[in-house]
C-alpha cells in the first residue's frame, strides 16, 4: 500500500484514488500521524499539497528521520515537495511570480516521467519557489520556476505541480510510475480485497459488542448493512426509520430486500411524529431542521445500549475531518460529524470503513457483496426527503400526489434507459395552482415541476438534455393518472446558480 500524508491539501483524495484507479490500495494519513504510524505493508509514501510555507511559526512539519524511517521511496507533491527541500538542506523562497493554473513544463529523463515527452502541460497550484537544491537534482522546469526534483539514490521525487489533477495532462502516468516502477508496489486493490481487510479490522474492533447502523435504504449505508452483517453477523441491528416523507414503496421495497439477509432489521414507523411537527411549516430551513432533530431523537430512543455506531460515510463527507487546518477543512459539515458523533469517534464508538472510499468504490463493493441492483444503482435521495420537494406546507395529501408524479418519473427514466444516464430524475410540487381543461370542464390544479440534471458528485449540475418523447410521455402520464395536477413543467436551470433541490 501507499501511504499518503495529508498537509492540508483539497486535491489530498484525488491522490488516493487515482492510485486506487491503477489498484494498488491507498490511505491518507494526516501528517502528524507520520511518527506512530505502524504498518508493515507500506511501500512508498506521499506528501501532499498544502496551503502552508514550510517556515510559518505554526508550519506543518515532519522530520528527515520520520520520513526515513519507512525505509520506501517518497514523493512529495506541491508543499510536499517544499517541505523535503528544506528537511534536506535546500532553501524555499517566495516566488516573484505566482503560478497557479495551467503551465508548461520542459522535463528531464527521470524514472517518475517515463514514457512522457519532452513539454508537458501540468497544473500549477502555489506561490512558493525552491531557491536552493541541496542534495536533488532538477527535473523539470517551468519558465519560473523549478517544478520537479529527484534524489535518485535516496529514491525521493518531488513535484511542484499537482499530478494528481485532470488538468495535468499526463499526471495519472506520473503516479503510475512512481506507484509501479519505483516502488515497486503490487496491483492488489479489488474490491475483494477491501471487503476481506474490512471484515477482520471490523471483527478486532467489535468482538462480540453490539453495533447499530442507521439503515437509508441508499446505496452507501445498505452496502455497509451487508458489510457489517457478514462480520459480526447478529452482533449488528439496523434501525429503518420511516419518516413519513419517503418515495411511493420506498419502506416496503428495503425491509422486502433486507429480510433475504441474515441482519437483526428493526423498522421503525416514526411517519406521525414527523408530519405533527411539519404542520404547518412552510421554511425550507425549518423544516430540515425538524427532520434532523426529531431524526436524531428517535434514533437514539431506538439504539440505547449499543456499544458502538455505524456509518457509511464517505471520504469527499469527511474531508474536513481527516485534514489538518487548511482550505479543504472549510467545505462542509456534514451531518455524519454532528456532535454527538464526533464525542463517539473519541471514544473509538464509531465504525466507517467506507471513509476512504468515493461513491464508484462503494457501488463495486455492493456488486462484491450482492446488494440488489435496484439500490445500487439508486439516485441520491436526500435525507429531509419529500418534504424539500413540496414547496410550501407538506400534508399528507400533497404528499400523495407527490409520491404518485414521482413514481412515474422513475418509472418511464428506467423504462426508456435514461434513469441510469443521469444523476438524478424528480418530481417537484410547487405551491401553485393553474387553470386547465379536462374534457369539457375547466380544472383549477397543482402544477408539478420535473427535476433531471446531470452531474459527476452533485457539486456542480446541469439540466439534462432528455429527448422530447420521454418528457411528454412523463408530463401526459402525470396529468392523466395523478389526481389534482393539471400541468408539468420542466426545470431547466443549473447548479450554480441554482441547486439540484428546490430546498
Ligand atoms: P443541492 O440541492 O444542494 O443538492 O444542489 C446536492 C445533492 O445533495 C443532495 N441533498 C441532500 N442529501 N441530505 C442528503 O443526504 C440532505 O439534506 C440533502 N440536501 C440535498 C441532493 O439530492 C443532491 O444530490
Amino acid at each position: 500500500m501507499i501511504a499518503i500524508f495529508d498537509f492540508g491539501s483539497q486535491y489530498t483524495q484525488l491522490i488516493a484514488r487515482r492510485i486506487r484507479e491503477i489498484s494498488v490500495y491507498s490511505e491518507i494519513y494526516p501528517y502528524y500521524k507520520m511518527k506512530e504510524l505502524n504498518r508493515n505493508d507500506i511501500e512508498g509514501i506521499i506528501l501532499s499539497g498544502g496551503p502552508g510555507n514550510v517556515y510559518s511559526k505554526d508550519a506543518f512539519l515532519v522530520s528527515k528521520e520520520d520520513i526515513e524511517r519507512f525505509n520506501v521511496p517518497v514523493l512529495g507533491i506541491c508543499y510536499g515537495m517544499q517541505l523535503l527541500t528544506h528537511l534536506y538542506g535546500g532553501k524555499v523562497i517566495p516566488g516573484e511570480r505566482k503560478e497557479y493554473g495551467f503551465t508548461k513544463i520542459k522535463i528531464k529523463k527521470s524514472k517518475i516521467f517515463k514514457g512522457l515527452k519532452k513539454e508537458q502541460i501540468v497544473w500549477m497550484s502555489h506561490g512558493d519557489r525552491i531557491d536552493d537544491l541541496a542534495d536533488f537534482k532538477i527535473i523539470a522546469e517551468s519558465e519560473n520556476a523549478i517544478a520537479g526534483i529527484e534524489n535518485s539514490k535516496k529514491n525521493i521525487y518531488a513535484l511542484q505541480f499537482h499530478p494528481e489533477v485532470v488538468h495535468t495532462k499526463n499526471g495519472k502516468k506520473m503516479i503510475e510510475n512512481f506507484v509501479l516502477n519505483i516502488c515497486n508496489a503490487k496491483r492488489n486493490w479489488v474490491s475483494k480485497s477491501f471487503i476481506e481487510h474490512s471484515i477482520q479490522t471490523i471483527r478486532e474492533m467489535v468482538k462480540d459488542k453490539k453495533v447499530v447502523l442507521g439503515l437509508s435504504g441508499g446505496v452507501d449505508s445498505s452496502t455497509l448493512a451487508l458489510l457489517l452483517s457478514k462480520a459480526i453477523g447478529k452482533n449488528l441491528t439496523c434501525i429503518f426509520v420511516n419518516n413519513g416523507v419517503l418515495r411511493k414503496n420506498e419502506s416496503e421495497e428495503i425491509q422486502s430486500i433486507f429480510s433475504k439477509f441474515d441482519l437483526n432489521f428493526k423498522y421503525v414507523d416514526a411517519e406521525k411524529i414527523f408530519l405533527e411537527k411539519l404542520s404547518g411549516v412552510t421554511d425550507p430551513e425549518e423544516k430540515r431542521k425538524i427532520i434532523g432533530k426529531v431524526f436524531l431523537e428517535v434514533f437514539e430512543n431506538e439504539s440505547k445500549g449499543f456499544d458502538f455506531l455505524a456509518q457509511g460515510t464517505l471520504y469527499p463527507d469527511v474531508i474536513e475531518s481527516i485534514s489538518v487546518k487548511g482550505p479543504s477543512d472549510t467545505i462542509k459539515t456534514h451531518h455524519n460529524r454532528v456532535e454527538g458523533v464526533l464525542e463517539l469517534i473519541k471514544e473509538n464508538r464509531v465504525i466507517e470503513p467506507f471513509k476512504e472510499l468515493f461513491k464508484d468504490e462503494v457501488r463495486e463493493i455492493a456488486r462484491e457483496l450482492g446488494l440488489p441492483q435496484s439500490i445500487i444503482e439508486r439516485h441520491p435521495f436526500p435525507g429531509p426527503g419529500l418534504a424539500i420537494r413540496i414547496i410550501g406546507e407538506v400534508t399528507k395529501e400533497r404528499l400523495n400526489i407527490l409520491r404518485e408524479a414521482d413514481y412515474i418519473v422513475t418509472e418511464e427514466m428506467k423504462k426508456s434507459g435514461w434513469y441510469k444516464k443521469v444523476w438524478q430524475a424528480f418530481a417537484v410540487l410547487l405551491p401553485v395552482k393553474s387553470v386547465g381543461v379536462m374534457g369539457d370542464q375547466r380544472t383549477y390544479e397543482n402544477v408539478i415541476a420535473l427535476r433531471i440534471v446531470d452531474s459527476i458528485d452533485g457539486m456542480t449540475a446541469d439540466w439534462s438534455k432528455i429527448p422530447y418523447d420521454i418528457l411528454q410521455k412523463i408530463s401526459s402520464r402525470i396529468i392523466n393518472e395523478v389526481k389534482g395536477v393539471n400541468r408539468v413543467v420542466y426545470d431547466i436551470s443549473s447548479k450554480p446558480p441554482s441547486t439540484i433541490e428546490w430546498e
